[in-house]
């Protein structure tokens, strides 16, 4: 019995042909075999596919050859998971619903705020010939990543790695609009560069023969094409435990409120890292004189601050100076919102870099304009006479808080959302996905992100909006001229201000 039974079983060469048992004993040992040859198979390719992906936090990237940097090494995850993160979690989302159109009439539209008219003025080179494939191609060589949104799904295209976690806090900004804005998100498709100074000279491009390459970043100057765009910051910055915007903007302003003015120390003060290749910030080093410069210039030791827990470089505890220094950094700086946000009169020291929202202010009505030369001395004019005239200068300060009050995050979808449809308008094609770009979505997002980043990823979710966006004026370019000369005339009479109180000793 035993021994015939280990036949059945078995299927051994002795065994009976044709038996039942026997066929099935083949067949399942065959499905086995099969399944485990394909499971090896697909977890070779998988891993051949993740060693070939390139992703949001940086696989597999080079850094940006125009402005190389150290890549970091802690973008781990086994190969499985990078395959996992990439392929395996967008198609599972669910689409994002559409808006009723009736809900779209709901509520009244509200004119934009009048700066809202530089997104037509940095559209301007593509008007005349429109946006075209081969314009795209040109930007591409210049891109970190490329953006592509079709049917509200969105699909990126990786070239190079960014610092730190700025691809996948960008890209997020994105996924946000989508999801601030169901449905309502037109096709588009852009190319984006991380790093911070703008490369598309308006010098190097004859805009009545061609038209330069379109490209976005965080940034851009008067002598340049590049396209400024919302920073990452406004959705976090883990590596500085900047919380997104709106809930840095209220601690910031509680922050704010438990100094009055006269409580407030009468001198000027500015926290930072000067070691970015930044001359300002240098030079700002030599104005460290709280009695004869009346400036207090602190150093940021980021490494110490990251180990002890931030605890000495909370913003909102860093309000109870009248005066604020603002010093650009190697281009931008996004302190520029938490400055104002204080309430204090920034002292913004005469800017060459502006983004998107920087271009609303005015000298003397949101802050103050400070001299790049003669930097100390003119730190401290602007400290003098904000002593002599503490209602003005109290008064300066809290426009400029109100001007960060209305940028909250409403607002900078607003922005986004009227920027990327002119760009959309601009296009001479209809943007698909090509086979090179990969669905980037919320989980997939959120698959690749870290413990600490995936905090401030689910703390910055966009709630859908319940009323149309603002409404956006037409193009204008009397508008801009108008507002530059106005802007000009501001700094000139400070400058001369400054000047007669050095004259007059
Ligand atoms: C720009 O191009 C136009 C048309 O081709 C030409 O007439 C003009 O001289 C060019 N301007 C410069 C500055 O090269
Ligand atoms: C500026 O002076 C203060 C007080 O003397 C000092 O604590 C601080 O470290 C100085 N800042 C820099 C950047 O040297």
């Amino acid at each position: 019995m035993k021994k015939r039974d280990g036949h059945a079983v078995g299927c051994g060469r002795s065994g009976r042909r044709g038996s039942w048992t026997c066929y099935i004993w083949w067949i399942l040992s065959l499905l086995t075999l099969s399944s485990l040859l394909l499971i090896v198979i697909f977890f070779h390719m998988a891993e051949e596919v993740a060693s070939k992906t390139k992703t949001v936090v940086g696989h597999n990237l080079e850094a940006t050859p125009w402005h190389p940097f150290p890549l970091s090494t802690t973008s781990s995850g086994s190969k499985y998971d990078i395959f996992r993160c990439s392929y395996l979690t967008c198609p599972f989302s669910p689409a994002k619903q559409q808006l009723q159109p009736e809900e779209k009439t709901k509520k009244k539209k509200k004119e934009c705020p009048a700066w809202f008219g530089w997104i037509h003025e940095d559209l301007t080179p593509w008007r005349g010939s429109g946006i075209t494939r081969s314009k795209l191609e040109e930007a591409r060589s210049l891109a970190a990543f490329r953006i592509i949104i079709s049917g509200g799904r969105l699909y990126t295209e990786m070239y190079y790695a960014c610092v730190q976690s700025r691809t996948m806090f960008t890209v997020w900004g994105f996924l946000q609009l989508l999801r601030r804005y169901p449905g309502s998100i037109p096709d588009v498709d852009l190319m984006f560069d991380c790093m911070d100074r703008p490369l598309v000279h308006k010098a190097n491009y004859n805009t009545t023969s061609s038209s330069p390459p379109p490209l976005f970043r965080y940034c851009t100057t008067k002598h340049h094409f590049d396209i400024p765009f919302p920073d990452w910051s406004f959705w976090g910055w883990p590596e500085v435990n900047i919380d997104p915007w709106g809930e840095e903007f209220r601690s910031i302003k509680l922050g704010s409120q438990s100094l009055t003015w006269s409580m407030r120390h009468d001198t000027a003060y500015w926290k930072g890292n000067p070691d970015v290749g930044s001359p300002i910030r240098t030079e700002l080093m030599h104005c460290n004189d709280s009695i004869a410069r009346k400036a207090q210039i602190i150093r940021q030791d980021w490494v110490g601050e990251s180990t002890t827990g931030f605890q000495q470089s909370k913003l909102s505890n860093q309000c109870d100076h009248r005066y604020k220094i603002y010093a650009e950094g190697f281009a931008w700086s996004v302190s520029l919102k938490y400055i104002l946000s204080c309430g204090s009169l920034a002292l913004m020291i005469n800017p060459q870099y502006e983004d998107f929202f920087s271009r609303g202010l005015l000298p003397r009505k949101h802050y103050w304009h400070t001299r790049s030369d003669n930097l100390c001395e003119s730190i401290k004019f602007a400290v003098d006479w904000g002593n002599e005239h503490p209602m003005e200068a109290e008064g300066v300060g809290k426009e400029g808080q109100a001007f960060m009050q209305d940028l909250d995050m409403g607002r900078v979808y607003e922005y986004m959302y009227h920027l990327i449809v002119e760009y959309s308008k601009l296009q001479d094609f209809k943007p698909v996905p090509p086979p090179s770009a990969h669905e980037t979505c919320e989980r997939s997002i959120l698959c690749f992100a870290d413990k600490q980043q995936s905090g401030f990823l689910e703390n910055s979710y966009a709630l859908s909006s319940s009323s149309l966006p603002c409404t956006l004026g037409q193009p204008d370019r009397n508008f801009i001229n108008s507002w530059l000369q106005e802007k000009q005339r501001r700094v000139d009479i400070l400058q001369e201000l400054e000047m007669s109180r050095l004259l007059s000793g």
